[in-house]
């Protein structure tokens, strides 16, 4: 087997190579990288991305792994599909491609709770990411299994993996737990063996390099295109202190890692969309590389904005800046998919979602006297609806109110099947109603995905507390888990089979509800959402993501092409949070559009 010298210690390294390089097979060696999450690609598209990858001049790929993905229930292990790293792993191998792997246990990655699973809250006590003996627990039970996993496709074992992350930006987090990060150490040299390359990566602060990094993990910074290089990697340097800093510029080859470089940016709903001027990326890139730096290029990812892929416009496509990046690298030709306009698509009405429940959640609802949240049913992600009675008439407009901001995160309210409007986290915590007593009170709350960063990491979902209807508490609830990825990708509703009766345009005509249609002709698309309300769109079964178009900065949908078939009609159906029209209209287009950005991208 191959023998990659950039092993043990920092000071092995160093001691092996005299000369602050990494060395691999015996020869200096300097990585250019970028970052792809198999977890938001397609499975089908991952040999192509990973070839347009090593077409773009890249010798490594980074690689983070979701711990929720593959434990989303504690103690059940889905490595199959779409979840399938080895065969990720693999293509990477044969592409020709090295692996930096990044298994967490917390990654960030703008993803759900930063990978850590959301059962992890069922102890409303856990500290997360430290020396918590719960969480240590879980987080020793998951390593075992993936770690084992790994350990063939290390490089020193014959595999494509050269070095491997221990946590991530732990600098940044409040614990600064030495415990915790000795924890890690301990469990990844025990499953890896000890001659694996173990790094950590942090912001480029003193204070984020003192908590984040631990002896015998070399430690590495991350930072985009608005700092100082020079300042940067002399700070990196008073921490992995081998060479004067004069150095760097000498050696061909120094251990400089920036293992974020922030070649694009994510968009939060209601931004304007973010982008990185092109020009200065390539500049910076070709400063770092001349500097002998190894570089990891955080690009070409789905965003917290579902699909908005990181100032990229084709997920998958060569942008401008991977072509720039690219002459930098020095190569090859430009290599893009065909997208196609194939029009307006019109939905019909399947019906309201508090008519649906029998079909949306089949098991039935969950009697409790006060609310629960998603974590204490075990119905981690989507929707719950609540249901109660008003306790008395309430002929006037009187104060529904979530005391202490504990809506996590949107909640549609109806009474008697007449919609009354949004509760949201942060934003609205009061509306009125009016109604009868005993009419019925139906709340859809909607976790729109848990904080993946800082201090607020523990996100409880659902209604976190009593709701108030003017002096009275709610009690007695029926809470619904609504199971719509289950159901639709089940087959559920028969597209084309469903006629519902028009309604006249009334207050009562608004309000969560489902619709589907049909899309004959296929290929790759963006889907077009040209109505204000918020919702979810799946395309055969498969959950494409959120839209909504009045907050943006989002207007459209990526269309994978690999979801579409050529032969069969395509079913579409969606779920339309806040307005209820007879139907609805979408629009296949062969391009993106978010707004701020100019309207339509050119
Ligand atoms: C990775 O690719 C190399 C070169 O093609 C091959 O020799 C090696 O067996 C592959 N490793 C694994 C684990 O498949
Ligand atoms: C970065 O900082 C160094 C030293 O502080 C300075 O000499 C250099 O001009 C700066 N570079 C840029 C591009 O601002
Ligand atoms: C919701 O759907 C149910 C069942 O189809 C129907 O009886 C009810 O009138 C609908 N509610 C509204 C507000 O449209
Ligand atoms: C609720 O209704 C009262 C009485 O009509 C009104 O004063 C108040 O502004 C309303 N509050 C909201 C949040 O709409
Ligand atoms: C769409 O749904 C119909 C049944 O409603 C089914 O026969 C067909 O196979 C589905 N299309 C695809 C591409 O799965």
């Amino acid at each position: 087997s191959k023998n990659l010298n950039t092993v043990t210690t920092t000071s092995d390294v160093l001691n092996r190579s005299g000369s602050d390089c990494f060395l691999k097979d015996g020869k200096p060696f300097q990585y250019i990288s970028g970052s792809i999450h198999y977890s938001r690609v397609p499975r089908s598209y991952w040999k192509d991305r990973l070839t347009k990858m090593y077409m773009s001049g890249l010798n490594a790929i980074q690689v983070y792994i979701p711990w929720n993905f593959h434990e989303s229930e504690q103690g059940v292990f889905e490595f199959e599909g779409e979840k399938d790293v080895e065969y990720f792993l693999n293509l990477a191998n044969q592409t020709g491609l090295l692996v930096i792997l990044r298994p967490g246990p917390y990654i960030c990655a703008e993803w759900e709770m930063g990978g850590l699973p959301a059962w992890l809250l069922h102890n409303p006590n856990i500290i997360l990411r430290s020396a918590d003996s719960d969480y240590l627990q879980a987080v020793s039970d998951w390593m075992a299994v993936l770690l084992t996993k790994m350990r063939p496709w290390l490089y020193q074992n014959g595999g494509n993996i050269i070095s491997v992350q221990v946590e991530n930006e732990y600098g940044s987090y409040f614990a600064c737990d030495y415990n915790y990060l000795r924890h890690l150490r301990t469990l990844f040299r025990f499953f890896l063996g000890e001659d694996v390359f173990l790094f950590t990566t942090d912001g480029n602060t003193d204070k984020e390099l003192i908590c984040g990094t631990l002896e015998g993990l070399y430690a590495t910074i991350d930072f985009g295109t608005d700092t100082n290089i020079t300042t940067a990697f002399k700070r990196q340097r008073r921490f992995e202190p081998k060479g004067p800093p004069g150095e760097i510029y000498m050696w061909v080859c120094v251990l400089q890692v920036n293992s974020e470089f922030y070649t694009g940016w994510l968009d939060h709903w209601g931004d304007k969309h973010a982008s990185v001027e092109t020009q200065k990326v390539s500049r910076m890139l070709e400063d770092m590389l001349s500097m002998g730096a190894s570089v990891n290029m955080w690009v070409k990812v789905l965003t917290i904005v579902f699909s908005a892929d990181l100032d990229s416009r084709f997920p998958g496509d060569p942008t401008d800046k991977l072509l720039a990046i690219r002459d930098v690298i020095k190569n090859v030709r430009r290599t893009s998919s065909p997208k196609f306009s194939y029009g307006f698509v019109t939905l019909k009405k399947v019906g309201n979602v508090s008519g649906l429940l029998d079909t949306l959640c089949p098991q039935g609802p969950v009697q409790s006297h006060h609310p629960l949240t998603f974590e204490e049913i075990k119905h981690y992600y989507g929707f719950m609806l609540y249901r109660t009675l008003l306790p008395r008439n309430i002929p006037d407009p009187t104060p529904l109110i979530s005391p202490m901001n504990g809506i996590h995160d949107r909640a549609y309210v109806s009474v008697n099947g007449v919609y009354q409007g949004v509760l949201e986290r942060d934003v609205t915590l009061v509306m009125n109603v009016t109604g009868r007593q005993g009419d019925q009170l139906d709340i859809l709350v909607e976790n729109m995905g848990r904080v993946n960063f800082g201090n607020k990491i523990n996100d409880y979902k659902g209604l976190l507390g009593n709701l108030i209807l003017g002096n009275d508490v709610l009690t007695d609830w029926l809470i619904f888990p609504l199971d719509l990825d289950a159901v639709i990708s089940g087959g559920w509703p028969q597209a084309g089979g469903i006629n519902v009766p028009p309604k006249p345009k009334t207050k009562e005509g608004r309000g969560p509800a489902v619709y589907s249609g049909i899309l004959k002709t296929p290929g790759v698309a963006w889907e077009h959402l040209s109505q204000n309300s918020p919702g979810q769109v799946w395309i055969n079964g498969v959950n494409l993501g959120r839209y909504w178009p009045k907050r943006g900065p989002q207007q459209t949908l990526y269309v994978p092409g690999t979801l579409l078939s050529p032969s069969l009609p395509n079913n579409i159906t969606m779920l339309e949070l806040e307005s209820e029209p007879d139907h609805l209209r979408v629009l296949f287009m062969d391009r993106p559009q978010s707004k701020g950005n100019k309207g339509i991208e050119k």
